[in-house]
């Protein structure tokens, strides 16, 4: 083992992976104790040590430990709600252009995986300010966010956002409603001019139903994709595609609020930017 490797420290997430995938994700903390199916492993005995070293429970069980990655995190989210995947996560992060500082507005908070992908994105800096209208769901994303960490970095509302946000002027705002087309008022009043609107929904009949609103509200640059993620069987002599996948999750709606068209008797702002381009063209000339 490479002795100058990094190694734990007291307040690291870390992740327990035992040799048949079994997963537990915990913070490091002096004195606590985990239990597992196959044996009891102190913190004290896991703080200083390399990542990637092999672990052992007291009835000698082997665990890997690791550093989690935020789709670790995501998985291990404890739910009430349907989750938004990781998939369609790791795009809206980068379409909403979220980054450390930021201020991000989010509706409803369900079980906090969103919640906490943006909390990570937007940094000790940053703030995300999550609405939700339940209570159930309310509390169990405040306990998944106290657990990782993330509380400080985030704003629990209690509310239906048909009675509106707070805010305004903030960079970004996304939706996971099943009716976000009510609510774009709202949503406009929060965001400052140019910033980033997104929404994810599981049919094509809301995805209708949203477009003319998104019109209507000064919303441009529309966008309407779906991700699809395949994983490989990662064996060396018969790589293959895994035998299921998650075939659909939801369709991922973005938009910028825009100003109204000075001369709005030909405004169309949100055909504004044309056919979305998609990934640049390939030269297949040569293929
Ligand atoms: C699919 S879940 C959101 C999941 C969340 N994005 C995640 O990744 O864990 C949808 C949530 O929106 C909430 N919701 C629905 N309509 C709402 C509204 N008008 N105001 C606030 N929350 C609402 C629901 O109670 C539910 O918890």
């Amino acid at each position: 083992m490479n002795e100058t490797s990094p190694t734990t420290q007291a307040g690291d997430l870390v992740q327990l992976v035992s040799p048949s995938n079994k997963v537990y994700l915990l913070r490091l903390k002096p004195g606590e104790k985990l239990e597992t199916h196959r044996g009891v492993l102190a913190h004290d005995d896991l703080i200083g040590v390399p990542w990637g070293a092999q672990v052992f429970t007291h009835k000698g069980s082997l665990y890997f430990l690791l550093q989690p990655t935020l789709n670790d995190i995501l998985r291990e989210i404890k739910r009430n709600t349907q989750i938004m995947y990781p998939k369609d996560i790791g795009f809206v992060l980068m379409s909403l252009n979220i980054a450390p500082g930021q201020v991000v507005v989010e509706a409803g908070t369900g079980s906090g995986a969103l919640t906490t992908a943006l909390a990570w994105a937007v940094g000790p800096t940053g703030q995300v300010i999550s609405y939700e209208a339940r209570e159930p769901m309310h509390n169990l994303a405040r306990k998944n966010l106290e657990r990782l960490g993330f509380l400080e970095r985030v704003t629990l509302k209690l509310r239906d956002i048909s009675l509106g946000f707070d805010e305004t002027g903030v960079d970004a705002l996304f939706l996971d409603v099943p009716n976000p087309y009510d609510y774009m008022a709202q949503a406009r009043r929060a965001l400052k001019l140019g910033g980033f609107f997104g929404c994810i929904l599981p049919t094509t009949n809301q995805v209708e139903r949203l477009l003319p609103v998104l019109h209507q509200h000064y919303f441009a640059f529309v966008e309407v994709c779906e991700i699809l993620l395949l994983y490989y069987k990662p064996v060396y002599d018969r790589l293959r595609p895994t035998d299921r996948m998650v075939a659909h999750t939801g369709y991922l709606i973005f938009a910028r609020p825009v100003a109204p068209h000075e001369r709005s008797a030909q405004a169309e702002p949100a055909t504004l930017g044309g056919e979305p381009e998609g990934e640049p063209d390939v030269d297949d000339s040569e293929a």
